[in-house]
Parts: C-alpha cells; sequence; structure tokens
C-alpha cells in the first residue's frame, strides 16, 4: 500500500547549514497493516510520517501510495490522491467555530461532495467513531479523547485507504487513550484501511501495531515485529526504548 523508495529530507537551518532530518531510507508498509513510527523525540518519525502524504517533499526517493507515485504528481494530481490519505494530529486540530458534523464534512466540503453525501457520509463516520449523539457540539465541549475521535471521523470521511496518525494519545490520558486505539483498530478491521501511527508509548505499539520501524538520529535502525503485546527489538538502541518503559 505504501512504498517509501530511498526517501531522505534535509531541513536549512540558521547559520548551521543542513540537517538531515531522514537519511535516505526504504519501507514498505503492506494493505490492512497497522504500522508504527518508533523512536526518541527529534529522530525523524514525524517528517517520514509526512513524506508518505507529501506534506514534506522528498529531497530523494519516491513515495508510492495505492500504486501511485506521489512524487510525479502535480499540484492538483496531488490533491486528489491526497483524498485517499487521512491525517489524525496529536493536538486535534478541530475548528472551534465548527460542530463536530462541520468538523468532520470540512475533508468533503474541500472535495467538492454534494450536501447530501456528505449529510450521509458524515452521519455514517460519526457512528463509527462513536459520537453520533455529539454532532451539533463544538469542540469546546468535548473531552480530548472525543475531540480526538472527531479528528478521526474527519480524516476517514473521504474513505480514505491510508490513515496517518502522529501521536494521536499523546495529549491524552490513559483511559481515552484507550478509546481512541480502540477506534483506530475498529477502522483498520472494519474497513481494511491502512494505519500508520507515530508514538513515543510502547505501550501502544504493544496494543495496536503489527510492526514498527525503529529510527534514531533520521536512520531507520530496523524494522520490528510485534506479536502478543511483545515488541520484538533486536538493536541496542531497540531494546533500550522498549526496556525504558
Ligand atoms: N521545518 C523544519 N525545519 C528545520 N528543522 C526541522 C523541521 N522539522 C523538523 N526539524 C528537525 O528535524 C528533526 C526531526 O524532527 P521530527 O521529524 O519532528 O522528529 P520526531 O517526530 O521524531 O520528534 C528534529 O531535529 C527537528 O528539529
Ligand atoms: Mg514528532
Amino acid at each position: 500500500m505504501i512504498i517509501l523508495d530511498n526517501v531522505s529530507k534535509r531541513y536549512q537551518t540558521r547559520g548551521k547549514g543542513w540537517f538531515s532530518a531522514v537519511e535516505p531510507l526504504s519501507l514498505h508498509i503492506g494493505a490492512g497493516e497497522i504500522f508504527g513510527l518508533m523512536g526518541y523525540s527529534g529522530a525523524g518519525k514525524s517528517t517520514l510520517l509526512r513524506l508518505i502524504n507529501l506534506l514534506e517533499r522528498p529531497d530523494t526517493g519516491t513515495v508510492t501510495v495505492a500504486g501511485q507515485d506521489l512524487t510525479a504528481m502535480g499540484a492538483a494530481q496531488l490533491r486528489q490522491a491526497r483524498q485517499n490519505i487521512g491525517m489524525v494530529f496529536q493536538q486535534f486540530n478541530l475548528l472551534a467555530n465548527r460542530t463536530v458534523a462541520d468538523n468532520a464534512a470540512f475533508p468533503l466540503e474541500i472535495a467538492g461532495w454534494p450536501s447530501e453525501k456528505i449529510k450521509t457520509r458524515v452521519a455514517e463516520c460519526l457512528e463509527i467513531v462513536g459520537l453520533q449523539d455529539r454532532a451539533n457540539h463544538y469542540p469546546v465541549q468535548l473531552s480530548g479523547g472525543q475531540k480526538q475521535r472527531v479528528g478521526i471521523a474527519r480524516a476517514l470521511a473521504p474513505n480514505p485507504q491510508v490513515i496517518l496518525a502522529d501521536e494521536p494519545t499523546s495529549a491524552l490520558d490513559p483511559a481515552t487513550t484507550r478509546s481512541v486505539l480502540e477506534c483506530l483498530e475498529d477502522i483498520n478491521k472494519r474497513f481494511n484501511v491502512t494505519v500508520v501511527i507515530v508514538t513515543h508509548e510502547m505501550s501502544v505499539l504493544r496494543r495496536l501495531c503489527d510492526r514498527a520501524a525503529l529510527l534514531h538520529q533520521g536512520r531507520l535502525v530496523e524494522t520490528v515485529n510485534i506479536e502478543n503485546g511483545m515488541i520484538h527489538a533486536q538493536s541496542e538502541i531497540g531494546r533500550e526504548l522498549v526496556r525504558e518503559d
């Protein structure tokens, strides 16, 4: 579903030349996987995630999602292709002056869906995330976990094959973390949506992921398998991360 081939990203820093956030790396993520990106703060996890939908354009390499090479596309084609890739953010990024339903409707409005279809699809998505009774509430009236489930409904609305989530539970307490992870898992199982999730929390990896890539200082150190809540890290840094948990 996702093929990263030799992708890399550098940033220009003030006075200190170029900083390499992601060294050239290749990664394949299968359809229907829940795939983690793990590593310490600053490792390049968010940058790598944003390379998948070209929010960051790679300096080298190609990004192929669902058989389409995003790096070869022009702006209009890329906008279209991004309909197939939902994104969920740590700080939810909801619009405060819009209701829950209107937040979830936002990407569909942008994509020019007719209003009747938007209504039906939004109702469906709010039901999937368990917020059908909150449709007319505003974000300020919701708990953190509910806000994130609105974020997930919004990501899901255009019916994407892929959802990218950047630390979706890092702003939440353990109980609401659970509800958000269950929601992502449910969407993965029911609709076979491929999920890529950035997290520094080993508990999230154990609970949710099939495999994860370990990043350290912009390098892909290893890809680890996760079975029955066991993270099978081989590298020194991987074992350290698991041990610290
Ligand atoms: N827009 C940017 N400009 C300059 N440096 C950046 C930018 N975005 C990220 N970085 C740097 O790249 C490195 C990796 O960042 P990031 O991908 O956010 O790491 P992580 O998500 O693993 O914490 C960090 O050192 C960060 O400071
Ligand atoms: Mg990050």
